[in-house]
């Protein structure tokens, strides 16, 4: 049983969800995970803390001041006598409240205080998922090194409401747990790893520049999976919105022909994810001076030099790293795209997917990708962009360790 003798701290927060984590209880438990269960005021509007108790066998913690549980500080120790931390349902309110450090009952004081890794399943509304607060708070958690599973596209309890902000199934999130939890959890131990991600920005001149719409979400989870695996992470990042991924050494920089020159002088390495969306072309003599309009004059003609192939570069090094990973961003036949690009570039698999606006795949927060190989093809569901950082996580570590 992959969670045998694991210890899991469940919280269970105020949520429509909270009666799916009965049936989490029941899953970490089959899989051999004991389970201390603390719930917030709003939780037992939700469930009651008896049934919450008869299925995990335990006391259920519920308030900060308790003069029992509290003789002796126990919610230092229910931080710290724990693998791991988990929240499902993780309520908006919740994710605010760890956003900002608050601690104001047990479940945000428990969560400010632990050093174990905490592991959240939201679950609310679209709306307030796509709320600007939710999105600010969920970006600072991510930084923060808080690891997410979901939330779904789905219905939602309020009829007639559908979208983004369904709780992961309960299944999902104990393999979630597993995935974290398993000895294999840290099979990157020792390697090192080198991940581009974000665009480049081509300079016309001073204030202009060529960029495209990627957004560095992919680039950025893929590095802080790989990290999370124990590998030794150098993240070279062109120029994104997104804080920098907790437990990685970032480089930054804005051109492609610098990101070429962060990778390279960076070899060798185990283990090279050039995920970047690096521009084909660069304006072939940008102005040093902001270029003027005149008026009369035709618009200026824009001369485009082919800017390094980083991945290229990186497959036929002298120095190559033992696997390479190229992302094949297409908008038409991906499939046969991606597979010559594997055999162009020099890679042992390319992450191929369809950008096509109507995707919303660049810039967004999922992604479908299918997974190219010399061995065929694989598809991948619909998911996260943590989701498919944590698969190719494991696809590497498994890769490698067969090479
Ligand atoms: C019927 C009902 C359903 C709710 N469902 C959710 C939900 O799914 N997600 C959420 O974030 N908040 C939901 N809320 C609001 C939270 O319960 C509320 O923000 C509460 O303060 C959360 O407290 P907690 O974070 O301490 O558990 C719901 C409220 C009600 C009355």
């Amino acid at each position: 049983m992959e969670l045998t003798g694991k210890r899991i701290l469940l919280i269970i927060s105020g949520g429509i969800a909270a009666y799916k984590s009965l049936d989490l209880i029941r899953r970490l438990r089959e899989r051999g995970a004991s389970v201390r269960p603390v719930m917030t005021a709003a939780a037992q509007e939700f469930v009651t803390p008896l049934a919450v108790g008869a299925l995990s066998a335990s006391h259920v913690y519920t308030d900060l001041f308790s003069r029992e549980d509290e003789q002796d500080v126990g919610h230092i120790r229910l931080a710290r006598e724990c693998d791991l931390v988990v929240v499902a349902p993780a309520s908006a309110d919740l994710l605010a409240k760890m956003a900002h450090g608050l601690a104001n009952d047990l479940a945000s004081t428990i969560l400010l205080a632990t050093d174990r890794p905490v592991l959240v399943a939201p679950a609310m509304n679209p709306r307030m998922w796509s709320a600007p607060a939710t999105v600010r708070n969920i970006a600072a958690l991510r930084a923060d090194g808080i690891l997410l599973v979901g939330p779904a596209t789905g219905e939602m309890a309020e009829s007639g409401e559908a979208g983004v902000g369904r709780m992961a199934e309960p299944l999902e999130i104990a393999e979630a747990a597993g995935r974290l939890l398993r000895p294999e959890a840290q099979s990157l131990q020792g390697r090192t790893a080198i991940v581009t991600s974000g665009p480049t920005h081509e300079p016309i001149d001073p204030v202009r520049y060529i960029a495209n719409r990627s957004s560095g979400r992919q680039g950025h989870a893929i590095a802080a999976a790989l990290a999370r695996l124990g590998a030794d992470v150098t993240l070279v990042s062109g120029p994104v919105t997104i804080p920098d991924p907790a437990g990685v050494k970032v480089v930054h920089v804005e051109r492609a022909e610098e990101m070429r020159d962060a990778v390279i002088s960076r070899l060798p390495v185990d283990i090279a994810v050039m995920v970047a969306a690096v521009a084909d072309w660069r304006v072939a003599s940008s102005s040093d001076q902001k270029i003027k309009k005149q008026a009369g004059e035709a618009p200026p003609p824009l001369l485009l030099a082919e800017n390094p192939d980083i991945l290229s570069d990186v497959g036929h090094h002298g120095s190559r790293p033992r696997l390479v990973v190229g992302f094949a961003a297409e908008t038409q036949d991906v499939e046969q795209n991606g597979l010559r690009k594997l055999e162009r570039k020099g890679a042992d698999l390319i992450v191929a997917n369809d950008v096509s606006p109507q995707t919303g795949i660049m810039g967004g927060t999922r992604n479908r990708v299918k997974i190219i190989s010399r061995q065929g093809v694989e598809d991948w569901p619909d998911l996260t962009k943590d989701e498919v950082a944590d698969r190719l996580g494991a696809l590497v570590a498994e890769r490698l360790a067969g090479l």
